[in-house]
């Protein structure tokens, strides 16, 4: 068992940055966990765009103004605000000046501004096309300087410790939902530890890896949220899952993210006979159309005309150096798959990218649950409401992962006093599990639950498909948490109870929200809807 001040699960840019923050008090303790072996693994390090600053002729009041447009009416205007206006600054404070992060200038020597879909403004900060990973090697490399925090790595949080639930108090259900940290699985040491904390920040990004086909990198499947879930935290929004117009669409490389940057720099989309389509769906924006338009009008186009993929062309818009120098992952991982992205147009589809709900939390971070903050994708801020933004991600991590460090600083001086002891907590009762982890079913159960979202849950909704995506879900629940109670536990059985978990999250919010909204849209729309095809 440990013990901890700050117990924070995942260490993408929200967690290390809330980490970074309180780890400025030598006094504090703080235990960050991700179930990866390399820390810098996280949704975050995936990043191509970059991230918002601001521009050269920008404000916060045009920044709130794109954030709300894009949100389709359903942004939380308070959030943006607090976004607009700290978000820039703490850039330069953190990421520049702590992280050491070094963004790209124009060869006089000003920032080099990217363009993005829904921005009125050139000022999204970038690193090439690789913000994420130089973000995160940024992150890390200061967290390890921090000699008071211990950052482990391989380390599966399986479930929050919430008072009632795990209390052998009698009088317990008469008090309010408490967190006192996780139950830890030790990938290495194949052994489920007690984290008690005082406070506990979930930090566990997003959920994408439940679609048959996403960007998100494998750790994407919802632990946190699943946690929250089952802990009965507030959920809000999960209906809003965003889908990013174009991820790779050639066998080898599936999910690989293809940056709206292109977009940014003059990329068009083109049907696979060459027609450029996106004005007939968005005579204003055209290609840089808010996401959610862009997604569902590739949706509707492959549909319309059965086809695999459409195309999007940057090879006729920007000289070949050009296109190396901004985007060289992107062109040197098409070209490792047979795609010159310099000579010829890109094969893409649309892939599950973003979740736009989460547990519902305050301008502090601040879930329901007492003791329990959530940031980054795992949260719902309200900021993005029904469709996000490009790149505000990034800086959404940051802000709220620096503003619930800041309100755990200013809230408790006395953090020992409120970990509740050993012996108030039971230690993980492994004596009934007999049967080895079958990695068949696991991954057999897993793809299940991704079509059915992908079909079923996906781009294009209707009250009769998301029925029948909770009926199968819920059997497959059944299924699977039958075989949990039995199993000795690993990773992928963590992952694949978490995704059945979220799976009906997503689904039950969708059946209930009967309007079309941003990415949340069904056929069947009570009142037609926002900006519908
Ligand atoms: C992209 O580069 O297109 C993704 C950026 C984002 O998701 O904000």
């Amino acid at each position: 068992m440990k013990t901890t001040d700050v117990l924070i699960i995942g260490s993408g840019i929200a967690g290390a940055s809330a980490a970074l923050k309180l780890a400025r008090n030598p006094q504090r303790r703080i235990i960050l966990i991700t179930r990866d072996p390399d820390p810098h693994e996280s949704n975050s390090r995936y990043a191509q765009g970059g991230i918002i600053g601001r521009g050269l002729d920008d404000s916060a009041d045009l920044l709130v103004a794109d954030i709300l447009a894009a949100g389709a009416g359903a942004s939380l205007p308070r959030a943006a605000r607090i976004l607009a206006e700290e978000g820039p600054e703490l850039l330069q404070e953190v990421l520049v000046g702590t992280a050491g992060i070094v963004f790209d200038r124009e060869k006089g020597g000003d920032i080099d501004y990217g363009q993005e879909g829904a921005h009125s403004r050139r000022r999204i900060l970038h690193v090439g096309d690789g913000t994420g990973r130089a973000i995160m090697q940024g992150l890390i490399a200061a967290l390890q300087k921090c000699p008071n925090v211990e950052l482990l790595t391989g380390a599966t949080a399986v479930d929050l410790i919430t008072y009632p639930h795990h209390s052998r108090d009698p009088l317990a259900a008469y008090k309010p939902i408490t967190c006192h940290g996780a139950y830890v699985f030790d990938r290495k040491g194949k052994a489920i530890h007690r984290t008690l904390a005082a406070v506990t920040i979930l930090a566990s990004g997003g959920i994408g890896r439940i679609y048959r086909n996403t960007t998100n990198p494998a750790g994407a499947r919802g632990d946190g949220l699943a946690m929250a879930s089952r802990a009965g935290a507030r959920i809000v929004n999960a209906e809003y899952v965003q889908f990013h117009p174009t991820a790779l669409s050639v066998p080898g490389a599936e999910g690989f993210l293809i940056s709206e940057a292109l977009r940014g720099e003059g990329g068009v989309l083109l049907t696979p006979e060459g027609q450029p389509f996106m004005e007939r769906y968005s005579p204003e924006w055209k290609d840089l159309a808010p996401r959610d338009v862009v997604a569902r009008a590739i949706h509707t186009e492959m549909e319309a005309h059965d086809y695999s993929y459409v195309l999007l062309d940057i090879a006729t818009r920007l000289p070949a150096a050009e296109i190396k120098r901004r985007f060289p992952n992107i062109h040197s991982e098409c070209k490792r798959v047979g795609i010159d992205i310099t000579r010829e147009p890109i094969p893409v589809v649309p892939a599950a990218h973003y979740f736009c709900g989460g547990v519902a939390v305050d301008e502090w971070g601040r879930s329901s649950i007492a003791n329990l903050y959530a940031v980054g994708e795992v949260s719902c801020t309200g900021l993005h409401g029904a469709n996000r933004l490009a790149s505000t991600s990034l800086l959404e991590g940051l802000v709220w992962g620096n503003r619930a460090a800041g309100d755990i600083e200013g809230r408790i001086t006395n953090l020992p006093s409120v970990i509740p002891t050993r012996e108030d907590i039971p230690a993980w009762d492994e004596s009934n599990l007999t049967q080895e982890s079958d990695p068949a079913l696991i991954q057999g159960d897993m793809q299940t639950i991704q079509n059915i979202m992908w079909h079923y849950v996906g781009l294009v909704r209707s009250g009769d498909r998301l029925s029948r995506a909770i009926r199968e879900l819920r059997h497959l629940q059944n299924e699977i948490e039958t075989f949990y109670r039995k199993t000795k536990l690993s990773d992928g059985l963590i992952g694949l109870r978490n995704a059945v978990e979220v799976g009906l999250v997503v689904g039950q919010a969708a059946r209930h929200n009967r309007q079309s909204r941003g990415c949340h849209y069904r056929v069947d729309s009570v009142d037609g809807g926002d900006r519908l095809l």
